[in-house]
Parts: structure tokens; sequence; C-alpha cells
């Protein structure tokens, strides 16, 4: 390669890393609109790695156990209380439209009854028996989008290159590159063939080029099996939307699709020594930002290796449900809010862009809020979910300006929320505002 080549994937690597797109392909956004609307999505980090309650796969990768002893953790993994009528109800009424399910993590253990090798969780742990498909029929069921997680690297298969953090396999094998890649789109066609999901959710591609995974030919073979299916950034390139992980974007994302992925403590697999929980006021200050930049919230849950939800993550689902169905109109199907210094809070938008949401975390002491610089006559304020209707005052729109007053909006203190609030401005028409 040379030192053109070299630093272009470099860029790649870096781009992938930070979850951006970095997009090589055209993406239709026909397709991408249940995606656009949906807002809330559950991911679900289900693994051998919950036996023990370490970190999935990066664990033995990492040199903090060896392999033989994380593999062990495949005797325990029983999944004898699986029921996941019960995950999707949980998921359904947090309020999330989708929710992505790991088929196999970096270290290869595959979830369903895969014909390629036989590293899966029929095969070689109690479970024996498919865990995908089930959860794919119910919640298709309850008409919720079905995302797989899938790791395109895999540090257990003998052909891959790399397999911890000391010890790779070898640097250029063309034979064994082949080799894996075969199995590698098998499994990726196989899942296609049985499950066919809404959307992909590829991980792990910042270990090989575009070129090495033949990310252009899995993307080609997905779409032929369905047209509408969406992928995630990860596919070095090939992707329709971007997936920051565990980092709040300060400015809104250039994507006009993106997800952050987050935790819910600081783990994404089950972890009983983890109990640094995000409090379900946190979760949903979070959710707010995300909406108001356009993007979607991927939050995680992972499941003990019985297949029972850990209680914390069930309370943290409860409480989003309860906010998420009080406020459906200020995020459904919304778009992303004002540009910075018009309200001190997120906010979003209708998708006609005539009802403006202001999201009020808590309550101002003096029960006020302000507004700036929107230049529409304002037909009405009501608190979402609650209707009640809120006075306000303008000020600063002397009559020869041409320029948009200041509101102050009064709420109070018995119309808020337990969590964030979210008051709505009826607008006279499309959102206009001043400079
Ligand atoms: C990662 C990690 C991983 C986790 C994932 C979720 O990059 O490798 O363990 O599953 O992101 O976003």
């Amino acid at each position: 390669m040379n030192k053109a080549g070299v630093l272009f994937s470099i860029a790649l690597v870096l781009i992938a890393s930070t979850g951006l797109s970095g997009q090589k392909v055209e993406t239709d956004s026909k397709k991408m609109e249940w995606f656009g609307d949906a807002r809330l999505g559950i991911f679900i980090h289900w693994g051998i790695y919950a036996v023990n309650g370490i970190d999935e796969s990066w664990s033995f990768y990492n040199g903090y156990i060896s392999y033989p002893d994380y593999m062990k953790q495949l005797d325990g993994f029983t999944a004898e209380n699986y029921d996941p009528g019960r995950w999707v109800e949980l998921i359904k009424n947090s309020g999330a439209r989708y929710a992505v399910l790991t088929t196999k993590h970096h270290d290869g253990v595959a979830l369903w009854d895969s014909d390629y090798g036989d590293l899966n969780v029929v095969d070689r742990t109690p479970a024996g028996r498919d865990l995908v498909g089930p959860f794919v029929k119910e919640m298709r069921s309850e008409g919720l989008k079905v995302g797989l997680y899938y790791s395109v690297l895999d540090w257990s298969h003998p052909d891959y290159p790399n397999f911890t953090k000391e010890e790779k396999r070898y640097e250029d094998d063309p034979e064994r590159k082949a080799r894996f890649r075969s199995f590698n789109h098998g499994q990726i066609e196989e899942i296609s063939k049985k499950y066919n999901p809404d959307l992909w959710w590829f991980d792990g591609d910042w270990e090989q080029s575009a070129e090495w995974w033949g990310a252009r030919e899995i993307r080609e073979m997905i779409l032929d099996n369905n047209a509408d299916a969406i992928i995630n950034s990860r596919l070095q390139g090939y992707g329709d939307y971007a997936t920051p992980e565990q980092g709040m974007p300060v400015k809104r994302p250039e994507d006009e699709y993106w997800e952050l992925c987050m935790t819910m403590n600081d783990s994404w697999g089950y972890q009983h020594n983890d109990s640094n929980y995000k409090s379900p006021s946190q979760v949903i200050k979070i959710f707010s930002e995300c909406l108001s930049m356009g993007g979607n919230l991927l939050l995680d849950i992972g499941p003990r290796a019985d297949g029972s939800i850990p209680e914390e993550q069930v309370e943290i689902l409860e409480e989003m449900g309860q906010w998420t169905s009080k406020h459906g109109e200020a995020i459904y199907g919304t778009r992303a809010g004002l540009p910075p210094g018009y309200y001190y809070g997120p906010s979003t938008l209708s998708a006609d862009s005539t009802r403006l949401y202001l999201f009020m975390h808590g309550r101002p002491a003096d029960g006020q809020l302000m507004l700036e610089g929107v230049k529409n006559k304002i037909n009405r304020i009501y608190v979402v979910g609650n209707g009640t209707k809120l006075e306000y005052s303008e000020y600063l729109k002397p009559y020869w300006s041409n320029h948009a007053g200041l509101i102050f909006i009064d709420v109070p203190g018995n119309v808020c929320d337990e969590y964030t609030s979210v008051i709505c401005l009826l607008l006279d028409g499309k959102l206009e505002l001043s400079e």
C-alpha cells in the first residue's frame, strides 16, 4: 500500500472506531423512515459472559481471564428462565419501537443453531436450543422492528487472524482469510434467511478493511434478500447510520441518522458486581438530548445467563415507559429542535414544524421558562401529557421591530412531571426564527 493508501486506511479506522459513518454508499431515505421516527431502541447483550458476569469477549482478549477459563462459561449458560414474551413486553412498555439482540459477540459464540461450526449455544451449552428465533417471533407479533447484532470479527475462529491482544494467528495468509470469509458470509446469509432482520447492527469492523471483510458484498447480499434492511455504520463505510458509543455528542452530528448506544450501568452484558446504574431521571435527560439533536437512543440491558432480566434494569425500563407514554407526541416522529441559544434545554419539533416542544428538567426557581428568537404567533401553550393551558408574556417586542420578542412562560409546579416536563407551543405555521 502506498502512503496515501495507508493514511486513508488510518482515517477509515478512526472513523469506524468513533462509530461515525464515513459512508461510502447512498442510503435510501424511504427505508430509514421508521428508524428516524422510532427514537428509542433497546440493545440486548446476552451471551456466555453473563455466567461469570465479566466483560463480553474483551475479558479474554485483554488477558483478564484465560481463553479456556472464559470458554468454561459455556457450561453455565442455561437460559432456563428465558421468556422472550416477557422480554418483549418490557421492551414494548418502555416505549421502544425496536430492539437489537446480540446474535454473536466477538467471542464467536452464536446464539442460534448455526450450520457453520459448532460454537453455538445449541451444541455447546445447556441452553441447547435456538435463542434468536423465539425473540424475533415475539417482537414481530408485537409489531416491533427486529435488529440483530453480529460481530464480524471472531476471536475464536481458527482462521481469523487475531486471537488475543498478545497473540495473533497470522499476518497474511490468503487461504485462511478466504476460509474465514466464507464462514463469516455464510453466517450472515444464514441470519438473513432465517430471521430477515429489519436492522443489522454490525460490530468489530475496525480490525480489518472493507476489502478484507468483503463489506460491499455483505451489504449487497443483505439488500438482495431484503431491500429495506437498515445497516449500522460499523461495516467500514457500507452502513446507513452513525453509532456514537457511550459518548453524548455535544453538537448535533452531521449524519442525518444516528443512534447513541449506551449502557444502563457501566457494562453491556450482565455483571453482578456493577451497580453503577444511571437513575431513570438521568436516562430520561440523556434521551431528551438525543431527541433534541435528532438522534435515537439505543439503551442496553444485559440479561443473566438464565435469561432473567435484573430488577434494576426492569425498573429503568418501566420508568422510561411511564415517561414515554405520557410524552409520546414530543418523542415519536419528531425532528431535532431549536439550534443552540434559543432555549436553554432540549427541544423537538413536530414533523410539520408547527409544534415546538420544550423540555424542562426540574422547574426554574421563579417558575418561568424563557424562549428567544421565535417569530411565529403562538396560538396556545400547553403541558404535554397533562393538557393544562399555560400563560405567557412577551417582552422586547416594540411595534416597529421585526425581531422576535422574548417569551416568558409561567409553569406552575403542580403541572410538572416527576422527571422531565415537556411544554408544547402551538405555532401559527411553520417555525420561523430570528437570527
Ligand atoms: C463495542 C464493543 C462491545 C460492545 C459494543 C456495543 O465496540 O466491542 O463489546 O458490544 O461496542 O456498542
